[in-house]
């Protein structure tokens, strides 16, 4: 760990604060341009990371938008390994492969039990190897108000959500580290940016992701580790099981394919921050700059947040995806 904020004398202490500054605007403006440049430059002219022969690990991997991200990672001659607790979901999702001729590799693990992890990850170790891509996917949600979710299920959902991404890292980073490559995709959600209706567990779970990556994201590149990519990815509502039946009333919801493009993209990309779609990532200031008042008139009166979410069905009988 580096020292803190030693100075010998209040000199020294404008002297540095003055020069930092004038580095961070020089940086800042060229990050900046830089992002412009991005923006403008036609996609297949982007330097794209290449992770043919990489070892690809996503939890929740039999599910909707997990099933897309292996079939995207798997086109691009990637290894997939999947984790999941619904044996009948993986073997969806490793038919799939199979069927466009890759090989799949996976495994039942409740992600939300620390021991069951730090087991699996050992064995991937030994059967496969050492992960270069974890997908933390995974994700679970009970859509109800507080007074009506069970204990458990608020413990769960914080054991699926977010606890699993603490063990899945401190599992895999390490070896990342020690090939001095890798990526870590958080898949978090727009509720993870602003509270929602009948999710007071699901919504808090998700802010802590992103709390998580962005934290992660300022260790990794304060200890100097820039080769190993970080990409959160907030998506909107998207049309699998775990939210059906919610009608919201100005966006369509997201296609899972649609979402796992983006998000390998993103990766690909090194992008470290994915909003989809890209213009919920314009309405997000709002929040911060309009009264709390008016946010909730907008949320209640234009969206129908909460009215959508009172039609949330569930998994009802659905296996997967
Ligand atoms: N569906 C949406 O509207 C939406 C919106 C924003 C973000 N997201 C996020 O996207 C991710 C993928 O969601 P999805 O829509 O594909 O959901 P999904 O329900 O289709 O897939 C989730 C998968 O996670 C697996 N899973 C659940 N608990 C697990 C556990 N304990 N251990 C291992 N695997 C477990 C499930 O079996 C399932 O296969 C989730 O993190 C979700 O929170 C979803």
């Amino acid at each position: 760990m580096r020292q803190g904020l030693i100075y010998e004398n209040a000199f020294e202490y404008v002297y540095t604060l003055l020069f930092d500054i004038f580095v961070c605007s020089l940086k800042s403006t060229f990050y900046l341009l830089e992002t412009i440049f991005l923006t403008l430059l036609p996609d297949k002219l982007r330097r794209k990371k290449d992770v043919s022969g990489q070892i690809v690990l996503i939890t929740g991997g039999g599910g909707g938008v997990g099933r897309h991200i292996a079939l995207n990672f798997a086109r691009l001659n990637a290894k997939i390994i999947i984790w999941d607790v619904n044996r009948e979901a993986i073997n969806a999702t490793c038919d799939a492969l199979k069927t466009e001729g890759f090989e799949c590799a996976s495994y039942i693990v409740d992600i939300s039990d620390r021991e069951k992890v730090y087991e699996a990850a050992k064995r991937v170790k030994e059967e496969i190897g050492k992960v270069d891509i974890l997908v933390n996917n995974a994700g679970i949600v009970t859509c109800r108000p507080l007074f009506e979710i069970p204990d458990k299920a608020i413990e769960a959902t914080y054991g699926v959500n977010i606890l699993s991404h603490y063990w899945t890292v401190k599992a895999f980073l390490p070896d990342m580290i020690a090939n001095k490559r890798g990526h870590i995709v958080t898949v978090s959600s727009v509720t993870g940016l602003m509270g929602t209706y009948a999710c007071t567990d699901y919504s808090a779970t998700k802010f802590a992701t992103v709390g998580f990556h962005e934290s992660l994201y300022s260790e990794l590149k304060y200890h100097g580790h820039d080769y190993i990519g970080m990409t959160l990815v907030c998506p909107y509502y998207i049309n699998t099981q775990l939210f059906s039946g919610v009608k919201p009333r100005l966006f369509p919801m997201l296609e899972p394919k649609y979402v796992a493009d983006k998000l390998v993209e993103s990766t690909l990309k090194n992008e470290v921050n994915c909003t989809l779609p890209n213009s919920v990532r314009m309405l997000l200031p709002l929040k911060c700059l309009l009264p709390a008042k008016t946010c909730w008139e907008l949320m209640v009166r234009i969206m129908k947040g909460p009215q959508s979410m009172s039609l949330y069905k569930g998994r009802g009988k659905a296996k997967s995806g």
